[in-house]
Parts: C-alpha cells; sequence; structure tokens
C-alpha cells in the first residue's frame, strides 16, 4: 500500500495537477483547502480531476483543520499560498498570515506527528534579480534597478560604466533578494521546511517554481500568472497589457512538468535538505509569449499594449539554470511550449473569465506602486 499523501492547497492550479499526479502513481491523497474566492471565484466547484482524493475544505491558519489533515499521513505537499508579487505589497496582513503563520501551523502540528518528508513550493521571486554578467565576463549577484526618472527608458540593470548587464540562467546557489512580501513570505517557507524538518526528523525538499502555466490557472485572478492574465485579456477582446518594453526574459514551465518534479521531489532518496530550481531551461520574452498565445487563441489581429511603466518589486529578467534539478532530481522538463499553448487556447474557449485586469493596475497605482 502506498504512502497517503496530504496536498494543501491541492484544489489550485499547480495542486490539482499534483493531486492527479499522485492518484495516477498510485498514492491515497487528502486534500486541504480553503478555496479562496480570488482563485475559486463565489461558488466554488471541485474539478473533476481531483475527484479521486479525499477533499477537507479548511484554512491552513487554522490549528484544528490542520490536525485533521495532517493525522495519519505519511509525507506532505505543501502548495496553500496566496500567490501575488503586486498584491502582496498592500495586502501584507493576507500575505503574511497564510504564507507564514499558515506554514507555522502545518509545522507545529507535524511536530507532534512528524511525517516522513515535506515538499514545499518555493519560488523564483526570491532571488528578485537573476544572475548577470559584465562586459568584461565578471558575474553579478546583486543587481538592482535604478528608480528611472521621467522620459528615461533603459530598463535593464547596469554597470558600473552604465553599460546594460547580460543576464544568464540563475542557479539556486544564487544569493536571495527579497524584493517583495510574497519573496519573502516564500523564503520564510522555504527556511521553515528545512529548518523544522530537520529538527524533528522529517526530510525535506523545496522546489523554487518559475513561470508555471498550462490549463487551469485562474483566468478571472489579475495577480498572479501571465499567461492566464494574457488569456483572459485576448479572450474578452482586450489587449494584453504588457508593462516595461515586454523585453523581460521569463522561464515558462509547463504544470505537467511540475507536477511530476513535487512527485519524483517526495520519491527520490537521498535529496533531504535540497532546494532544486524547477524550470523548463529556457528563456522568453514577455513581448513573445503575448504574441505566441494570440496566435494560439486566433486573436492574432489584437496587438498587445506596452504600458512603458514598471511596477514596483518587479525584475527584469529571471530565467532558471536548471541543472542542479538534471543532477539531483533526473529532472527535465518534456512538454512542448506551442503545444502548451494551444492547450490553454483550447482549455480557454470554454471559459467565461471576468477581466479583473484594469481593477489589479488601478490597485497598483492608486498606491503609487507603478511608476
Ligand atoms: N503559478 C506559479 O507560476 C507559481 C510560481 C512559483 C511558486 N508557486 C507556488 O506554488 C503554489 C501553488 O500555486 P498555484 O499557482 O497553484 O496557485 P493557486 O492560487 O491556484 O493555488 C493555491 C491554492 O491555495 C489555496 N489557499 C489559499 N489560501 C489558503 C488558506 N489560507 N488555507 C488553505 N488553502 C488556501 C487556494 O484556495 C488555492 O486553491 C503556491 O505556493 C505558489 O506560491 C506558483
Amino acid at each position: 500500500m502506498s504512502e497517503a499523501v496530504l496536498v494543501t492547497g491541492g484544489a489550485g492550479f499547480i495542486g490539482r495537477h499534483v493531486t492527479a499526479e499522485l492518484l495516477e502513481r498510485g498514492y491515497a491523497v487528502r486534500i486541504i483547502d480553503s478555496l479562496i474566492p480570488q482563485v475559486h471565484g463565489p461558488d466554488p466547484e471541485l474539478d473533476p480531476m481531483i475527484r479521486g482524493a479525499e477533499f477537507l475544505r479548511g484554512d491552513i491558519r487554522d490549528g484544528e483543520a490542520v490536525a485533521r489533515a495532517v493525522d495519519g499521513v505519511g509525507s506532505v505537499i505543501h502548495l496553500a499560498a496566496e500567490v501575488g508579487v503586486g498584491q502582496s505589497m498592500y495586502e501584507v496582513t493576507r500575505y503574511t498570515g497564510v504564507n507564514d503563520l499558515g506554514t507555522a501551523t502545518l509545522f507545529e502540528k507535524l511536530i507532534g506527528q512528524p511525517v516522513r518528508r515535506v515538499v514545499t513550493a518555493s519560488s523564483m521571486s526570491i532571488y528578485g534579480e537573476g544572475l548577470y554578467r559584465t562586459a568584461g565576463g565578471e558575474r553579478v549577484e546583486d543587481a538592482v534597478r535604478e528608480a528611472m526618472r521621467e522620459g528615461e527608458k533603459e530598463w535593464n540593470p547596469l554597470d558600473a560604466e552604465g553599460r546594460p548587464l547580460e543576464p544568464l540562467p540563475t542557479p539556486e546557489t544564487k544569493r536571495p533578494a527579497l524584493q517583495s512580501v510574497y519573496a519573502l513570505n516564500k523564503y520564510v517557507q522555504e527556511r521553515l521546511t528545512h529548518i523544522l524538518s530537520g529538527s524533528y526528523g522529517m526530510e525535506s525538499v523545496c522546489l523554487r517554481l518559475f513561470n508555471v502555466f498550462g490549463p487551469g490557472q485562474a483566468l478571472s485572478n489579475p495577480y498572479t500568472g501571465v499567461l492566464a492574465i494574457f488569456a483572459s485579456r485576448y479572450l474578452n477582446e482586450q489587449p494584453p497589457l504588457i508593462f516595461e518594453d515586454g523585453e523581460q526574459r521569463r522561464d515558462f514551465v509547463h504544470v505537467r512538468d511540475v507536477a511530476r518534479a513535487f512527485a519524483d521531489a517526495l520519491e527520490k532518496p537521498g535529496i533531504s535538505g535540497e532546494t532544486f530550481n524547477i524550470g523548463s531551461g529556457r528563456d522568453r520574452s514577455i513581448y513573445e509569449i503575448a504574441i505566441k498565445l494570440g496566435r494560439a487563441m486566433d486573436r492574432d489581429t489584437i496587438e498587445p499594449e506596452i504600458v512603458g511603466k514598471t511596477r514596483t518589486g518587479d525584475i527584469r529578467h529571471c530565467f532558471a539554470d536548471t541543472s542542479r534539478a538534471r543532477e539531483g532530481l533526473d529532472f527535465e522538463a518534456k512538454e512542448d511550449f506551442d503545444a502548451g499553448l494551444a492547450e490553454i487556447a483550447d482549455w480557454v474557449r470554454e471559459q467565461e473569465a471576468e477581466d479583473g485586469v484594469e481593477r489589479a493596475r488601478d490597485e497598483l497605482e492608486r498606491r503609487g506602486l507603478v511608476a
């Protein structure tokens, strides 16, 4: 009999795919999820993908609910979180409450009932800017962008002589540079996972996810998931809003690859205490993905709107160095990017998405978080 696994946040975008992968591998899965309205809407329904799992509706900050959730399980995959860099900069207690206090509550309950292994979802956002190199070939770990003055249009971090730095794949060894409340929360989750698991005889693994995409990402949530946000705009015949100039580069990894990485991270022996980047190992510009998605959704007559402004906490470039995941976890992303876009387009056709993008931008502007 395979062990029982608790998936926190298992009704979410990544959680549903992780649950499906675990069920497929023969695990008994229990989910705890509070089905927050920002992600699940006002009348949440459970996705058929997670039908084979036991579902507990409960809040990760609620000790009693969490005690019931951990009772009798052999391992935990911890995904429950408030997810959104920009929103974390003003919903500070909500983000810190769910992400930090929620993780603390989970571990307090695990102290009394240790499990074999805890695998926690972290994020590329903890790196801040990715790794860079100067024109002279020197590696730069702590690139930051100067505050831009009126009329300036240099979005890249610069070297001492004012030349743009060249972005490189970012390895796990890069020092974290926490520039948003969300990034700080994800780093706290990582450290709590490793510190407390190590202290109570449990194994721990953290996965730093890059930009996860695929069918099922909440289209009406304007705070996270750039491809889902663009898809929702195209669906409503609106242009995607691209901050800065669209040349910022990210690493898009398919949610099924991510689900496989979680299941492998649960199973692979000898990796306790490790933290791995989970990305595709390929970098793409935001403009490129907006255009490709427009084509996949038959909306290629709609030109993306280049906003020409930056949001507080946004970084210029960050994409994954995936060598550690390849060596330690045997992980390699397999899903094809264009096929993934076609899949999103098919899925989106069946959805109605309330377009909250203007509202989300107004919230940031009102608080002076867009410049
Ligand atoms: N999607 C990405 O690109 C990405 C990138 C890096 C890291 N991550 C991390 O992966 C994890 C899953 O993200 P996702 O994209 O599936 O987001 P999601 O919002 O779809 O899923 C999160 C789930 O957690 C649940 N949840 C929120 N607050 C809760 C609470 N207080 N108690 C119980 N459940 C609660 C939500 O209802 C939701 O179902 C998160 O930890 C996120 O930080 C995601």
